[in-house]
């Protein structure tokens, strides 16, 4: 028998709905909002704005594009977090409204959970073939943790960090550099023309497998503010090897985590998952990587690395197998510490 879940996504500023039919991704729409980068960061109040005016459009497109009505919907599958408190509302009443309406489970699911969970996605172009066990590093926005993953629902925390997240240390870098909202992509393109090895960040280092990145972007902040006194144009001339560099020491500290992971876990079965993960030079790093430990890198489509509703989806699946649901009163979830249950 088919299964067919809706996915809604709104946690951040992405309003996503998705259509699974069993492993496979019908539709996955993606609606991203313009409407913050004019203010350097995600307004919260303007993001949950926009996923009221979006929503239906959004649930809309991703029906017709699999071409599945709404009656051959079995349960409808949301981010509760975690988020933004009005984002997540917003997904979550549609959700809410669509389960009732059409008499299907509600699946609550968990964000990060969900990033790490894309890669059992399957699409026309796409199929991975992770096996457990796993190590799983995720790096978004607002999170970096190194996962040891035994199951769909069973992970043990290997690190994670201690301050920022290494999107937020790539955002946040792009900021002093004068650069756009969000930087993560900016700084990718940007370097790419740079050289890596042309300025120096020294990378934090903190006990076991956890990391820190709050000290390489006040290094940034102390080397502009130097480097500017003797050259007021200084970051305008090396713009791209700044970006290079710096992207380089985040890149280098991950892919350090990961070498330390398969020396304490023995496992060179790696995923990786989340916005970051969509880094062209992270993912070189990666591939040269897997060359020289003969480890076994997972990494996803670019559409499934930053935020869809594809991989909620996809949660919301292994979900209903187990028939975990939810019930009509969850409220948003905004910090989710863990996610090792189900
Ligand atoms: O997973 P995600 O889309 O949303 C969260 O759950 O946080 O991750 C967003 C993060 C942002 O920090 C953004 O700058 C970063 O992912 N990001 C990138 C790239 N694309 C998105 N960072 C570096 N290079 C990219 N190409
Ligand atoms: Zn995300």
């Amino acid at each position: 028998m088919n299964t067919c879940i809706l996915g809604i996504e709104s946690s951040c500023d992405d309003t996503s709905v998705a259509i699974l039919k069993n492993h496979k991704i019908l539709s996955n729409i993606v609606c991203s909002q313009d409407v913050h980068v004019r203010f350097g960061g995600v307004v919260p109040e303007l993001a949950s704005r926009d996923h009221l005016k979006n929503i239906i459009p959004t649930i809309d497109a991703a029906l017709k594009t699999a071409n599945i009505s709404l009656a051959e919907i079995n349960a409808i599958a949301t981010t509760r977090g975690p988020g933004l408190m009005g984002s997540l509302l917003v997904g979550i009443s549609a959700a809410k409204s669509l389960s009732l309406a059409l008499n299907v489970p509600l699946i609550e699911v968990n964000h990060i959970q969900a990033h790490l969970l894309a890669h059992f996605i399957e699409d026309a172009e796409f199929k991975g073939n992770l096996k457990f066990p796993f190590i799983g590093l995720i790096v978004s926005g607002g999170h970096t943790q190194l996962l040891k993953v035994t199951d769909y629902f069973q992970y043990e925390l290997l690190g994670e960090t201690l301050d920022d997240a290494a999107g937020e240390a790539l955002d946040k870098g792009a900021k002093l550099l004068g650069l756009s909202f969000p930087g993560g992509p900016i700084i990718d393109k940007l370097a790419l023309t740079g050289n890596p090895k042309k300025f120096y960040f020294p990378k934090s280092k903190v006990q076991d497998l956890h990391f820190s990145f709050s000290g390489i972007k006040t290094a940034l902040m102390y080397f502009i503010e130097k480097n500017i006194k003797e050259d007021k144009n200084f970051i305008q001339n090396n713009l791209e090897d700044i970006c290079a560099s710096y992207q380089h020491t985040i890149a280098s500290m991950l892919i350090d985590g990961l070498q330390q992971a398969i020396k304490e876990t023995d496992i060179k079965n790696i995923a990786i998952a989340g916005g970051v993960s969509a880094n062209s030079y992270l993912r070189k790093l990666l591939t040269q990587f897997q060359k020289e430990t003969n480890a076994d890198i997972h990494i996803l489509p670019l559409k499934y690395c930053t935020d869809n509703a594809a991989m909620i989806a996809m949660v919301g699946y292994f979900k209903y197998q187990e028939k975990i649901f939810s019930d009509i009163s969850i409220t948003p979830i905004t910090r989710w510490e863990g996610f090792l249950n189900k």
